[in-house]
């Protein structure tokens, strides 16, 4: 990881760059403002962020354990820096802290044709739940689930 990125906790302060990182990320659909005002009230112990000490470059957000289940939400990294294994590394230090909390199962849904974010989720472990769900976020937002058992 180059040196002066660093991987931390979100603070509520971060929540602008934030939204401007998601839009850049998802340009064809990002969170509204308030869902993600409301997922660092929710979630926010479980959101960390990639920080180079001037602006956000990535983040990945978990879920607070249900019954030993967690969802991962969304990861992204902004697109200069995708491909350099920082997505991974997010990813890895999602799941450790869910794993040292006791969590036993992962859940999460993605585009069936993003092949970047399949390939990683399967190199982590993530097993496909049978095929694409049709119209899962609305017409012709088809997702597919996976899971991973901690
Ligand atoms: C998906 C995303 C988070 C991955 O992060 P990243 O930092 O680019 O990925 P990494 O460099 O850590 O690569 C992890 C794996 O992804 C795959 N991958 C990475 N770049 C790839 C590319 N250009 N083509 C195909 N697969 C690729 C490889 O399997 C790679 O594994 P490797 O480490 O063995 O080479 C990032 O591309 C992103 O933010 N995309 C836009 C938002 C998005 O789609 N988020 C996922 C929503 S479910």
């Amino acid at each position: 990881m180059p040196p002066l990125l660093q991987i931390r906790a979100v603070t509520e302060a971060d929540l602008p760059e934030l939204v401007r990182l998601d839009a850049e990320a998802f340009p064809s659909g990002p969170y509204p403002y308030f869902v993600l005002r409301q997922f660092l009230d929710a979630y926010g112990d479980h959101m960390l962020v990639l920080d180079d000490g001037a602006s956000l470059l990535g983040y990945v957000l978990a879920t607070a354990p249900n019954r030993d289940l967690s969802w991962i939400l969304s990861l992204a990294i902004t697109p200069g820096l995708q491909g350099q294994g920082l997505g991974r590394r997010m990813m890895s230090e999602i799941l450790d802290h869910l794993r040292s909390e006791g969590v036993k199962e992962v859940w999460l849904t993605v585009e069936p044709g993003n092949d970047t974010a399949v390939l990683l989720y399967r190199s982590l472990g993530f097993a496909p739940e049978g095929t694409p769900r049709k119209d899962y976020f609305g017409p012709h937002q088809h997702r597919l689930r996976m899971a991973l058992l901690l």
